[in-house]
């Protein structure tokens, strides 16, 4: 039985396929003062397994929470769809965050600062039986969990989206944490060299970028990430391959965050393609994560 977020209907969707398990269909509202409501759709009907008679809920089978938590409201809402699943007695109660919102503060990074992500970990663990999340920011954040947690990667189904024409095209990390999911995307692409650049973040918007001394001019890059949010990493490393003499510049990222004017900032700086999962539902997300998170299940 799939209970989706509302920030995650396709994964969820894609998932429920995959597994050949229904989805209880839900509302999402809000109360005038902001509060989130999610409530059972009393007019759809209810999957075998599921009832829903006077004052009681029940689910017979095991519940798969779907969930992304890019903002404060899906954090809530996952404390909700978790409760409603464990109240109605379904068991287990699986949650799937396919994006950790909180896990680039996996640390306290400044003295006077929380343990962020630790905080919401958990919260978020302590209404399930267990986690399974889709290229967390630091895997760290998985043992903040007071359940078992696993991580899962969706990198390598990133692959047959790109448009990759040449030979030994060049894998580039924009900074050394995501050399590992470049090295992933090569390795499942089948060849091609690998980098990193080395990144400095001035402020939440912008970055300074070390170039390597590695040759790019007219090759094909493909710059790997696991997080597009301002887009300003991705904008500073494609201007340093610009500078080059770089033939092509394709993106691969598996959280398409894209804060405000992202999209729009990497044409500009000169991406020619941009492929990402749908663990954040975007016009980018081209690639269903759900086959990484269905092996994990
Ligand atoms: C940070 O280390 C992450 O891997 C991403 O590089 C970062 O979150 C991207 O953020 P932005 O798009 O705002 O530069």
């Amino acid at each position: 039985m799939i209970l989706s977020g509302s920030a995650s209907q396709a994964l969820a969707t894609a998932l429920a396929s995959a597994l050949d398990e229904p989805i209880v269909p839900l509302d999402y509202d809000r109360f005038p003062d902001g509060e989130l409501l999610v409530q059972v759709d009393r007019g759809a009907p209810l999957p075998d397994g599921v009832r829903l008679d006077g004052s009681t809920f029940a689910i017979d089978d095991r519940a798969i929470v779907v969930a992304s938590t890019p903002t404060p409201s899906d954090h809530i809402e996952v404390l909700q769809l978790q409760d409603l699943a464990r109240e109605a007695g379904a068991d287990p109660v699986v949650t799937v965050i396919p994006y950790l919102g909180y896990a680039r503060q996996e640390v306290a990074h400044e003295p006077g600062q929380p343990v962020s992500a630790r905080a919401v970990c958990r919260a978020l663990g302590s209404s399930t039986d267990r986690v399974i999340t889709v290229d967390p920011h630091e895997s760290l954040v998985c043992e903040y969990f007071d359940v078992p947690c696993e991580p899962v990667s969706a990198v390598h189904t990133l692959v047959p989206a790109l448009s990759i024409a040449r030979d030994e095209p060049l894998f580039l990390a924009p900074d050394e944490g995501a050399r590992p999911l470049a090295e992933a995307l090569r390795d499942a692409h089948g060849g091609g060299e690998i980098d990193h650049f080395v990144k400095h973040r001035t402020s939440g918007e912008s970055v300074e970028i070390t170039p390597s001394e590695c040759e790019v001019a007219g090759r094909e890059v493909i710059i790997v990430d696991d997080i597009v949010a301002t887009g300003s990493t991705i904008a500073s490393a494609t201007e340093v391959l610009t500078e080059r003499g770089v033939s092509t510049v394709r993106i691969a990222c598996v959280h398409a965050l894209f804060v405000g004017g992202a999209y729009t900032r990497l044409r500009r700086a000169g991406v020619d393609e941009i492929v990402a999962t749908d663990t954040i539902e975007r016009a980018v997300s081209t690639v269903s994560a759900a086959p990484a998170v269905v092996d994990a299940l």
